[in-house]
């Protein structure tokens, strides 16, 4: 997959269909050549010296490389764009260096082919081995100082996927300062492309927006401490006229929890620039001689067919590579949470009680949510003090009861945070990361930890551990309901605030590492006010993020259109509550598309919406393998018409999930469903309107679903290849009646 031409001085990374070429210049910058479709045979150093290096010489009106030539890197294409130098764009590092300058420039050193797939120590990674993926370490070294810059690309086998990050290394005798360095570059011929990002607030968690790559830069970012509420550390680009299925994207994702940033621009020659990083705003890192730095690992996907292959491409990404193991592939239990039903009202006979009601309706999991430890009784207080109430709720007897009736036992925490009305906060007020000058903003009436300082870490997971040890508990809600403001460290001294944003996601994931390292086995749901953290960070520990705190069904479609594009559909928590808004029917069609549960109160649902809970948990559970392990693809986008319409189709092509919403009601219109990914030479039988057709009809003719459509109506149906004598059974008159039975 990886090669070098020594002569040429050019790497290739290339796999069945994607490649990405750079090179080695005369005067040792890495010039980028190429990422896209998959060349098999092109000149690659004319493309080169006659294309992209074509600015540099101009200076000299020169047409030929020569070594006397007078090079500006403005317009040139790089792996690692430099800083105050000929090059206006935004740099790949910065560093103050110990005589207090900060013109950066790096150039070529050495590379190596690894055997082994290299990560970064403390930050979460894709678990890769060398049969899937090949590593290319390329060293550079500063202009002047002994400082080297390790670039890392792994490109996989099989999925059309680079993953870079890289390590600065101060090898001088000073200390430097590191004001800012990429995970990722990725410069280009300007192809017209535009990026569609992802923003949202509690309630609108997110929703995708389109904007023309310019001469602007654009800078989707968070600064607040990884609550990726405001925008989402994933992003999409594309060609203008790319859509679901044809055209040149990319997404590319930081596997990332912390303040990140994305810049994308066109310079004044028309090169297009992405950088990736960990943002430079409030970052500013001593490193002392002889210590080095890690940037996050960053994905690069790409696709020539289409967003629904660079989203296919990045669903399997994530379930091969980066959820937890045990989990991945794995259908979750049908779970009910106490939160929407009961807030911090309940006690042991309420839970007991929801628990019986519960597993009539055939769900297997209960999830105790806030309210059950010190004197949290709303949310004022207690945050820090673990210990259970047990004046409030017998924990042990619930958990037992819970188990007895073969549902497993989930349990809430929020660890990262304290409560300035709590034991732990009377005990340990400089546990608490909050300036002392100024009047701290609670949120929520809580505070955030000081996860910098490694004594907060211990005693956190100590006090996590007193009761995961001492109860059965199946899974764990990790929530994280504050984003950190006015902050400030005591741990960390004067000198070092400047780094407190990536030292506190640092703290968070060592804490995170501890409790799945100690308790692989409990499912792991991590939460932020809804879905705020939701990022490949967060899913190397949790193979599933709590989707929003919004339950009400339209707005749901929406938040879920636009994870969906990111994210496997399996990590995305999905919940049926009690919101009016539209039937039990549609609710649960619209969860089933995600990690499914409910968040009421079961004794509260009617008898008609109890039947119609127990036969569509039935269809979950017999068909959730094909939304947790199959292919996605969008069928029609709400962004550009009234329907979100998707699907989800199993790997073998023999089943598929269908889902299809409209907002506006349609009286007149003539509309069919055009399905996807089915094989087009086999039978398959729909169980919408129970017909029997082979695979090219459905995806050129498709399902007539015509008006009447009335507002908010959902549509679920299955999919399934049938061989033909079948098909002709079922369409003979006599099986009509029959052929609900299918399913
Ligand atoms: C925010 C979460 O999104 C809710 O589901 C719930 O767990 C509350 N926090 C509890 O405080």
């Amino acid at each position: 997959m990886i090669k070098f031409d020594a002569k040429r001085k050019i790497f290739e990374l290339s796999n069945k269909e994607y490649s990405y070429y750079f090179s080695i210049n005369k005067l040792g910058y890495l010039i980028h050549l190429y990422s896209g479709k998959k060349l098999n045979d092109i000149t690659l150093e004319r493309v080169n010296e006659r294309y992209i290096e074509r600015y540099a010489y101009l200076e000299n009106n020169k047409e030929v490389c020569d070594e006397s030539y007078y090079f500006s890197e403005q317009g040139c294409l790089f792996e690692c764009g430099s800083y105050l130098k000929s090059d206006a764009r935004r740099p790949f590092v910065i560093i103050k260096h110990s005589n207090g300058s900060e013109i950066t420039s790096f150039k070529y050193y050495s590379h190596q082919i690894l055997s082994l797939n290299v990560s970064p120590k403390d930050l979460p990674h894709f678990r890769v081995s060398s049969s899937d993926a090949e590593t290319l370490l390329v060293t550079l070294k500063d202009e002047v100082d002994e400082i080297y810059l390790d670039l890392y690309y792994t490109i996989f086998k099989d999925l059309n996927v680079i993953v870079r990050f890289s390590k600065l290394k101060n090898l001088s005798t000073k200390e430097i300062k590191l004001k800012r360095l990429c995970s990722l570059e990725l410069d280009s011929v300007n192809k017209d492309f535009e990026l569609i990002s992802v923003h949202g607030q509690r309630g609108d968690d997110r929703e995708l927006e389109k904007i023309p790559v310019n001469h602007n830069l654009t800078v989707v970012n968070d600064n607040h401490g990884g609550r990726g509420f405001r925008q989402n550390p994933s992003i999409l680009i594309k060609e203008k006229d790319a859509n679901y299925d044809f055209g040149e994207v990319y997404i590319c994702s930081l596997l990332y929890s912390g303040n990140f940033k994305f810049e994308v621009g066109l310079d004044e020659y028309d090169s297009f620039r992405l950088n990736a990083l960990i943002n430079d705003d409030c970052f500013e890192f001593s490193i002392k001689s002889g210590e080095s730095f890690e940037t996050p690992e960053c994905v690069l996907a790409y696709s020539s067919e289409g967003i629904n292959k660079a989203t296919q491409t990045m669903h399997d990404l994530v379930r091969d590579y980066l959820l937890p193991k045990e989990f991945a592939k794995k259908e979750r239990p049908i779970l009910i949470n106490s939160w929407e039903p009961f807030l911090f009202n309940f006690d042991t006979e309420k839970i007991k009680n929801l628990i019986l009601e519960a597993k009539t309706l055939g769900i297997k999991e209960v999830v105790l949510d806030d309210g059950r430890f010190g004197k949290r009784n709303n949310d004022q207080s207690s945050l820090g003090d673990w210990d259970v109430n047990l004046d409030k709720i017998n924990l042990g007897e619930v958990i037992d009861f819970a188990h007895k009736n073969d549902m497993l036992f989930g349990l809430w925490v929020e660890p990262e945070m304290i409560s300035p009305d709590s034991e732990l906060f009377k005990t340990h007020p400089e546990y608490a990361l909050y300036d002392r000058n100024y009047k701290p903003t609670l949120l929520r009436h809580q505070l955030v930890l000081d996860l910098t300082n490694p004594e907060v870490v211990d005693y956190i997971f100590a006090k996590l551990s007193n009761i995961f040890d001492k109860y059965k508990i199946d899974y764990c809600k990790w929530d994280f309901n504050r984003y950190l403001s006015e902050i400030s460290s005591l741990y960390l001294g004067d000198e070092k605030q400047s780094e407190i944003f990536h030292r506190f996601i640092l703290g968070a994931y060592k804490l995170l590492n501890k409790f799945v390292e100690r308790y692989p086995k409990i499912l792991l749901e991590t939460c932020a006010s809804g879905g705020g953290r939701f990022d490949l960070g967060m899913l190397y520990f949790s193979p599933q993020i709590w989707g929003s705190d919004e339950t009400n069904p339209f707005s749901r479609v929406m938040i879920q259109f636009a994870t969906n594009i990111f994210y496997p559909l399996s990590t995305i928590g999905a919940h049926v509550s009690a919101s009016n808004s539209l039937s039990m029917q549609d609710k649960i069609i619209i969860a089933a598309f995600g990690t499914f549960g409910y968040e009421l109160d079961p004794s509260k649902l009617t008898d008609e919406e109890k039947k119609t809970i127990l036969s569509l948990n039935k269809i979950i559970k017999d068909y959730h393998h094909i939304v947790t392990r199959g292919d996605y693809y969008v069928l029609k986008s709400p962004y550009e018409t009234n329907f979100a319409s998707w699907m989800c189709v199993s790997k073998d092509k023999k089943e598929a999930l269908v889902f299809n919403f409209n907002f506006k009601r349609e009286q007149t219109k003539a509309r069919f469903i055009r399905l996807k990914g089915l094989d087009p030479d086999k039978y398959y039988f729909n169980s919408l309107t129970n017909d029997v057709y082979k695979g090219d009809f459905y995806m050129n003719i498709g399902i007539n679903i015509s008006a009447p459509l009335k507002e908010g109506m959902t549509m679920l149906f299955v999919v399934k290849q049938v061989n033909s004598i079948v098909k002709t059974v079922l369409n003979s008159k006599a099986q009509k009646e029959k052929r609900e039975k299918l399913l």
